[in-house]
């Protein structure tokens, strides 16, 4: 197939009316688009239409109990496809459009391949304009999983698209980088004021426990499933984000991490808070070090992550080591991607103990 690859960074102007024209023509005869949203690129094909859901799944090497998030260009088209609530009514004033993704009973409107079977359907507004552009040119609801082939990081950019969707998509619409980085945070209704947290991203508990009187999250957020262990969200239990070369999380502060990295045979790589590179740098000659941002600016560290993964990976190092983040704010989102990449492996440099 030829993926034909197009650049918007205004919706407005005549070429990309032109392109959104073509892509809505793709779309409504059930081809494959993919869009930028403001987490990360989207895989996107008309969600009422059975076969080319079948064909994003093919497309990304996904498994067929995998199911996909429904994009929708108003909060208020979720009726159309789920049974609403109150607590969504609350959740869209508070976040959409947004990084918000909200999992409800699904209605027949929605054909059970983008649901994997399952009886409820996620429902998301993106902010990103071109999204929004091709949501309301396009007229439909647009069933999209991240645009990775499945197992590798979520693309940020459009060159990561390219690198694994070229020739296996209809069209890439270039929109520049995403601005969060991450994907949205996905949460289901469990109640008229309970929420259960599926996953974590920019939209954090402390958030959505403005709006919610309780806010559970599911175990596969923070741990490693038991042998056997029933998800809540399928995606949870397939290892994810993970880069071939081994990835550890260091538990400690920094002259642990320095005296623990120095005794690390072979070509390692760092990523590290951008304040400690210059130390680290001089502490560690034999190490390749990347500054995954501030310390404190945990949004820049989400914005960065994948595209370090992507590109530490073809360094063919023999190890990559990254700071363990907190669970708190943002941070539950890094721990959660973080984890998965390092298959959990986490050492605890105080302990000197690895688990
Ligand atoms: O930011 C995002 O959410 C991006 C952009 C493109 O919107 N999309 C994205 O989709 O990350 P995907 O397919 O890579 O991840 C969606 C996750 C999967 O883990 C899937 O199992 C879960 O959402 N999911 C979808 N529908 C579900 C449902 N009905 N019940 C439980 N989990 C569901
Ligand atoms: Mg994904």
């Amino acid at each position: 197939m030829i993926t034909e690859i197009v650049t918007i960074k205004d919706p407005c102007t005549p070429e990309a009316r032109a392109a959104l024209a073509r892509a809505k023509e793709i779309l409504s005869r059930g081809g494959l688009v993919v869009f930028p949203t403001e987490t990360v690129y989207g895989l996107g094909a008309d969600a009422t239409n059975a076969h080319a859901a079948a064909a994003i799944y093919a497309a990304k090497g996904r498994p067929s109990d995998n199911p996909l998030i429904v994009h929708v260009k108003d909060p208020k088209d979720a009726s159309l496809y789920a049974e609403t609530c109150p607590l969504y009514d609350r959740l869209a004033a508070a976040f959409m459009p947004g990084s918000l993704t909200v999992i409800m009973p699904a209605k027949e409107s929605i054909p059970k391949t983008v649901t994997a079977g399952l009886s409820t359907v996620a429902i998301r507004c993106p902010l990103h304009p071109v999204a929004h552009a091709l949501l309301c040119v396009s007229g439909l609801p647009i069933a999209a999983p991240s645009a990775n082939l499945s197992g590798s990081p979520s693309p940020t950019c459009a060159r990561h698209v390219i690198e694994d969707m070229n020739g296996r998509v209809d069209m890439i619409i270039d929109g520049g980088d995403c601005e969060i980085g991450v994907e949205s945070t996905i949460v289901k209704i469990d109640g008229e004021d309970t929420l259960t947290l599926l996953r974590p991203g920019a939209i954090t508990p402390e958030m959505l426990s403005r709006v919610a009187k309780t806010v559970n999250i599911a175990d596969a957020v923070l741990d490693r499933l038991a042998e056997g262990e029933t998800v809540l969200s399928p995606g949870m239990k397939y290892r994810h984000y993970a880069p071939h070369t081994p990835l550890a999380l260091l538990k400690g502060e920094r002259e642990e991490a320095i005296a623990y990295l120095r005794a690390q045979p072979g070509k390692i790589a760092l990523l590290c808070y951008s304040e400690d590179l210059p130390i680290y740098e001089q502490k560690l000659p034999h190490a390749r070090c990347y500054p995954l941002g501030e310390r404190a600016r945990m949004d820049e560290q989400a914005h960065r992550l994948f595209t370090l993964l992507r590109d530490l990976d073809k360094e063919n190092c023999d190890a990559i080591f990254a700071p363990l983040p907190p669970k708190v704010g943002m941070g539950m989102a890094l721990y959660n991607r973080m984890i998965r990449a390092a298959a959990h492996h986490i050492v605890d440099l105080e302990e000197k103990e690895q688990s």
